[in-house]
């Protein structure tokens, strides 16, 4: 299903996934992750996304199962997903299977550098079935993320 901008035509309609403890963002280690909190990263993408004129839905959820619904339920409904899988990223086979089986376009991203930090944080599950991952840019990477889907999405399938 695609989505209608305010003036009718259709557009690319994008799930926003956010992984476990994102909810905590403003509060949690901030010194890592900033002070911006979900809201405020939800509010910012609704706004980008009205600019580039695609549809924007945010989920998070702390629970891995929940995401790997959410993802089912995304085919036939939205044309491509920008997800932070949070610690998911370096754990789930589930969530990565899940992005291969729909193969809706998805674009990985990190509030932090991931690559700067533990090791353990080195590893992606979801990297090599995204399209492509951007880390270290706080809040802005969800925008970046955004901004790299639509152009993909446009250059793949132009509406
Ligand atoms: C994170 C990085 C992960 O390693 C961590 O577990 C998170 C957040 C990030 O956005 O920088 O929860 O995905």
């Amino acid at each position: 299903m695609t989505a209608t901008d305010s003036t009718g035509n259709l557009t690319h309609s994008i799930l926003v996934l956010h992984g476990p403890n994102l909810n905590l963002l403003g509060q949690r280690e901030p010194t890592v992750y900033g002070a911006t909190t979900l809201a405020d990263i939800n509010q910012m993408l609704e706004q980008e996304g009205r600019s580039l004129r695609v549809k924007v839905t945010a989920f998070q959820s702390n629970h891995e199962g929940a995401l790997v619904d959410a993802i089912h339920a995304a085919f036939g409904q939205h044309q491509g997903i920008v997800i932070n899988p949070g610690a998911y990223t370096h754990t789930s086979v589930a969530i990565r299977d899940a992005i291969a089986g729909v193969a809706i376009p998805t674009v990985e991203v990190h509030l932090s550098n991931v690559y700067k930090r533990e090791a353990f944080r080195h590893h992606s599950y979801i990297a090599p079935v995204a399209v492509g991952q951007i880390s270290g840019f706080g809040s802005e990477s969800y925008r970046l993320g955004l901004l790299a889907l639509v152009h993909y999405l446009r250059q793949q399938n132009p509406m």
